[in-house]
């Protein structure tokens, strides 16, 4: 019998518990042995719950244990999440976690230490739910050099931008929706203003460099400023407006961002709807992997946890390559350098005059058609960062600006 324990009974947690009930045979004929959760940290007891004799208030408990083998952080948060997961490491117990903040912030520490004691550090679940897209970076993916990484990572934000197109609503309406669904969170900032599609390009990056970048260097823009306006635009483009993560080389620097981008409507990453997430992987020898599936929820999250408990027990982890990086602040293209094309939508001035002034700025600019009457929308390509910033201060119209993808 292998001993884990349950760091945080919530919705995660929970559905890790139901997996491995659920799963039982098959996990025990994978793993070579019957897995058990002997306990469960929380702060909360669970009287009710068929698990809530296993519930323990105190960590050190579980640490004292030479019986628990392995830990599922599924806590959330930096901390104590962090503190909590290099102790489990520190004495000699796996940790699978599906807490991307800790990956992001902490995951070279965290890999570190886990080389320094013979055991795992897992983190499957940490990026696109319970699509398999961390694992084959280090086993199908690993003779190849990745170039490019270009994601829908955030389902909440993709079900937001799916309706405000195919409802032809306002962000404010579908977010008030997204919450009442449950994808959004009371306070909806962490996925409205790209913070979590963040950590998880962070961590796509640093699987592809070895370098895990610092949080500050790391530009994100939400996709509060996305207006009905703005979708009708893209529409009227032949793009569809998307929350992408992106990672790639600028000019030899890793270039790596979140931020809404207009994508072209043949591109599969338009076609991803929904609480979807794809990503697509660009390598040097292989050429675009995608990854396609759910990207949120209980259930998938929970899938993707239990894979790595699996991998971690029946050694198939220690047989792959470990994930290795480093943190280096300072490590990422300055995003004012990285050079883009943009949908610019200009108030109260004629296509005609504002074209002429758009061409003292940019190299190629073609007319949106369809524009609204007083409004002049333009596809203009390409600048840098600091260039279009130059364009928007040198005049009082600017209404919105959304960058193209590749
Ligand atoms: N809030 C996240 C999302 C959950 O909407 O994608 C999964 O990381």
């Amino acid at each position: 019998m292998k001993h884990i324990a349950i760091f945080g009974y919530g919705v995660v947690g929970g559905g890790v518990t139901s997996v491995i009930e659920e799963n039982r045979e098959a996990i025990a004929r994978a793993v070579g042995d019957e897995v058990d959760v002997k306990y469960i940290l929380d702060l909360r007891d669970f009287p009710d719950s068929p698990y809530g004799g296993r519930v323990v208030h105190d960590a050190s408990v579980i640490m004292d244990d030479p019986d628990v083998c392995l830990v599922a952080e599924t806590m959330g948060g930096s901390h104590p999440a962090f503190e909590l997961s290099m102790e489990a490491l520190s004495r000699g117990k796996h940790v699978v976690t599906s807490n991307k903040e800790v990956v992001a912030n902490f995951g070279d520490r965290l890999l570190a230490r886990a080389g320094e004691n013979g055991v795992s550090y897992l983190f499957e679940a940490s990026v696109g739910g319970g699509i398999p897209v961390i694992r084959p970076f280090l086993t199908s993916l690993s003779g190849d050099t990745v170039v490019g990484i270009s994601g829908i990572l955030n389902g909440t934000t993709n079900f937001i931008l799916s309706k405000m197109k195919s409802e032809k609503r306002a962000f404010s309406d579908v977010l008030k929706e997204a919450q009442v669904l449950g994808y959004a969170e009371r306070d909806p900032s962490a996925d409205v203003d790209g913070i979590d599609a963040k950590r998880k390009i962070m961590i796509l990056s640093a699987l592809a460099t070895g370098t895990l970048p610092d949080d500050g260097d790391v530009y994100a823009e939400s996709i509060r400023g996305i207006a009905p306006e703005d979708v009708s635009a893209a529409e009227r483009a032949g793009r569809v407006i998307k929350l992408i993560g992106s990672f790639r080389y600028e000019k030899g620097s890793p270039a790596i961002f979140v931020c809404p981008q207009m994508v072209k409507k043949d591109d599969i990453l338009a076609g991803v709807n929904d609480v979807y997430n794809a990503i697509r992987v660009r390598c040097s020898v292989t050429g675009d992997v995608m990854f396609y599936g759910r990207g949120a929820g209980r259930f998938p999250t929970a899938g993707a946890v239990t894979a790595d408990i699996v991998a971690a027990l029946s050694g198939a982890a220690a047989a792959e390559c470990a994930p290795v990086f480093t943190k280096k602040s300072g490590s990422v293209a300055d995003f004012d350098r990285v050079r883009f094309s943009y949908y610019i939508r200009l108030a109260g001035v004629s296509p005609s005059d504002a074209g002429e002034d758009l061409s003292r700025y940019f190299d190629k600019v073609e007319p949106v058609p369809g524009s609204p009457a007083g409004k002049a929308e333009f596809i203009c390509g390409e600048a840098s960062g600091k260039e279009l910033k130059a364009f928007v201060a040198s005049r009082d119209d600017v209404e919105s600006v959304i960058r193209l993808a590749e």
